[in-house]
């Protein structure tokens, strides 16, 4: 009979990746930590109609990519697509804005989108995600990529690049959209058919077609920056200032347009050439009215999300990331062997030493086969006459070494070499 397999497109994280996740959980959580932030948990389904009016009807993403059922024919749900949207509804549904002027959380979890999958893209991904809802100043949005950046450093990246750019706000955009508009209608004869449906839909997602000839039309198009509006430019350049007072290296990219509808003014993302094609390890971005869009009050926010696949996909396993050290192996033979054995690998687990042994009654020479390959730092040889002296051989597996020691005192002695 066959095995079943993953669907495709979702993929099994199996160890030891699972422990350089756990690194990079943790390392998050810590410094999001000096940074104010607090975890938040949120379902990964919700009602479809979060997303069509968060991301935008006109996305790809809520076009084609939700994974989207009727529940016994009742309502329509859909397995987020991202995790924006579900934490201002949780922010609402709980009024944590009416309990603090400022929130700020983050979350990390799965995130569902039917793309087609290729190396670094996948239909069920995983994303830390990072949100502040309360503040409109810029040295907010500054500090948010002061942090995203110490965190990227802290687990190892380099040769990363922040790109950053304005899209505006209710007032200039409307302009840059219109322009956007008739000069897509000059060149209307060469559009690939997605970009001429965009005019209609959502002009600005021209700007990441991929087709040839689009993009050297696009190469011509007007930028935001002709349009932006003087508060915008202000918020803007102190953005920048702030970025410049933590050398923070950035360039600006005023073709930058994301993805998802929300966005005003700041937005920004990092690349890096080591992931081909899918090159973003993370994106985010300012999102003034999504609160009030999705039924709340007039509150700005800011948030990213960072791919966890991307992200660890550039981290190499050593960098603090090694399976943790098996402390020591005890090689069992015979039947009173394997009791003390048992009890003396769980002793030394519950005080928090990685311990192995092997019930099986295998020969010496494949448990010493064993003890290596699971490079055990020592290996304790308890055989029926050892059981009987009340003793046993501890041999140093780096320098081959060995002593026999009472059997009273094992404990002790690991715990004090292992320290
Ligand atoms: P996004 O740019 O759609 O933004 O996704 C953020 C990151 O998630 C991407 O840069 C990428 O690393 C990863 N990602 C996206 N799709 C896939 C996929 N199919 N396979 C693997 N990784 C993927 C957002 O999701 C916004 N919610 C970010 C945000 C938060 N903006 C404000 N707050």
């Amino acid at each position: 009979m066959d095995i079943i397999r993953a669907v495709r497109g979702f993929k099994d994280i199996l160890p030891p990746e699972t422990e350089k996740w756990q690194y990079i959980e943790d390392t998050a959580a810590n410094i999001f930590r000096a940074f104010g932030f607090k975890e938040i948990r949120i379902p990964i389904l919700e009602k479809t109609e979060l997303f069509r009016r968060g991301i935008g009807e006109s996305t790809d993403i809520v076009e084609k990519e939700m994974y989207t059922f009727v529940d016994r024919g009742e309502e329509s749900l859909t397995l987020r697509p991202e995790a924006t949207a579900s934490v201002i509804r949780a922010y609402l549904e709980h009024s944590l804005h009416s309990a603090e002027p400022v929130s700020k959380l983050f979350t990390i979890g799965p995130m569902f989108r039917r793309e087609r999958p290729q190396k670094g893209r996948y239909r069920q991904f995983n994303q830390i995600d990072a949100e502040i809802l309360g503040p409109d100043d810029p040295r907010t949005d500054a500090e948010l990529i002061l942090m995203l950046l110490h965190f990227l450093h802290s687990v190892g990246l380099e040769n990363l690049n922040l790109e950053i750019n304005s899209l505006g706000c209710e007032r200039c955009r409307p302009a840059f959209r219109e322009a956007i508009v008739s000069f897509l209608r000059g060149g209307k004869n060469e559009l690939c058919e997605d970009c001429l449906r965009r005019i209609s839909t959502n002009p600005l997602r021209i700007f990441d077609c991929k087709v040839d000839t689009c993009r050297q039309i696009i190469a011509r198009a007007p930028l935001m920056t002709e349009f932006i509006c003087t508060d915008c430019r202000e918020h803007f350049l102190i953005l920048q200032e702030g970025l410049r007072l933590f050398n923070v290296a950035y360039t600006v990219n005023a073709r930058m347009v994301r993805g998802l509808d929300y966005y005003t003014r700041t937005t920004f993302e990092v690349t890096t050439e080591s992931l081909g094609a899918q090159n973003a390890v993370l994106g985010g971005g300012r999102y003034d009215h999504l609160v009030k869009d999705l039924g709340g009050p007039d509150i700005p926010g800011i948030g990213f999300a960072i791919g966890l696949e991307r992200l660890a996909s550039l981290i190499p396993d050593h960098n603090g990331t090694a399976s943790p050290i098996l402390h020591l192996y005890i090689a069992a033979l015979g039947n009173a062997a394997l009791t003390t054995a048992f009890l003396l690998t769980n002793r030394l687990r519950l005080k928090g030493i990685h311990a192995e042994t092997d019930y099986s009654g295998r020969s010496l020479k494949s448990q010493m086969k064993r003890a290596d390959k699971l490079k055990s730092t020592f290996v304790l040889i308890l055989g029926e006459k050892e059981i009987n002296a009340k003793r046993a051989l501890l041999r140093n597996m780096k320098s081959s070494s060995q002593e026999e020691v009472a059997l009273d005192d094992i404990e002790n002695i690991i715990t004090n070499l292992t320290r």
